[in-house]
């Protein structure tokens, strides 16, 4: 099975980040191949609504950094998105790579990937309250299930009320467990 995960924050051991790893560690354990992106260190244009996707059915035109990532995902059978919550919502680098996905949407309105993907959310906020940005989140990953993804969890870390996330921390074991059960 291909696995991609996408780690949003610029914090390479934060809280997000870790998360994802253990995802990550999960779905090895398990066999699987997994391909880890850090947007941080990519560069990643925003949308340019040209239509060249739509018009020609293909992926995203733009030659940046996502380039290689078209083709990962169309042979994926699991995709995990990470992001910290700056200023009530998801970082602007993940709202600009989630704005990109607009090419595997056609000219029909239908999705142009094949359907199934598993999908995994997971997300790091200051705020101890989980329910308070639930709207955004569920908007986010509501993206990639209009592109026939299947959701299989939201994970939400609190930086205040869940501290820092070691190997035996309850959201630390179920990113391990999600990722080890695509
Ligand atoms: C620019 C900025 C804006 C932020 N805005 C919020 C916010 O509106 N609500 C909140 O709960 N946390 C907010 N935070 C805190 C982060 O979400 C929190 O520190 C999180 O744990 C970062 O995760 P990471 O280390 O995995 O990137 C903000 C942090 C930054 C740097």
């Amino acid at each position: 099975m291909n696995v991609i995960a996408v780690i949003g924050s610029p914090h390479k051991d934060g809280p997000s980040a870790r998360l994802t790893l253990a995802a990550v560690q999960g779905a090895r354990d398990a066999g699987h191949h997994v391909d880890v992106y850090y947007v941080g260190d990519m560069n990643i244009r925003g949308c340019q609504g040209c239509e060249f996707c739509k018009n020609n059915s293909k992926d995203c035109i733009l030659n940046d950094d996502l380039k290689p990532y078209w083709e990962k995902l169309h042979a994926a059978d699991a995709l995990i998105v990470s992001a910290p919550n700056y200023c009530a919502t998801i970082n602007g680098p993940m709202i600009t790579y989630l704005n990109r996905h607009y090419c595997l949407i056609n000219a029909e309105w239908k999705p142009r990937i094949h359907a199934g993907i598993k999908v995994l959310g997971i997300f790091s906020q200051g705020e101890t309250d989980k329910e308070k940005y639930m709207d955004a989140y569920r908007w986010y990953m509501a993206d990639f299930e209009n592109r026939d993804m299947v959701l299989q969890d939201i994970i939400v870390h609190s930086r205040r009320g869940d501290g820092e996330v070691t190997p035996e921390h309850e959201l630390y074991k179920r990113a391990y467990a999600v990722g080890n059960s695509f």
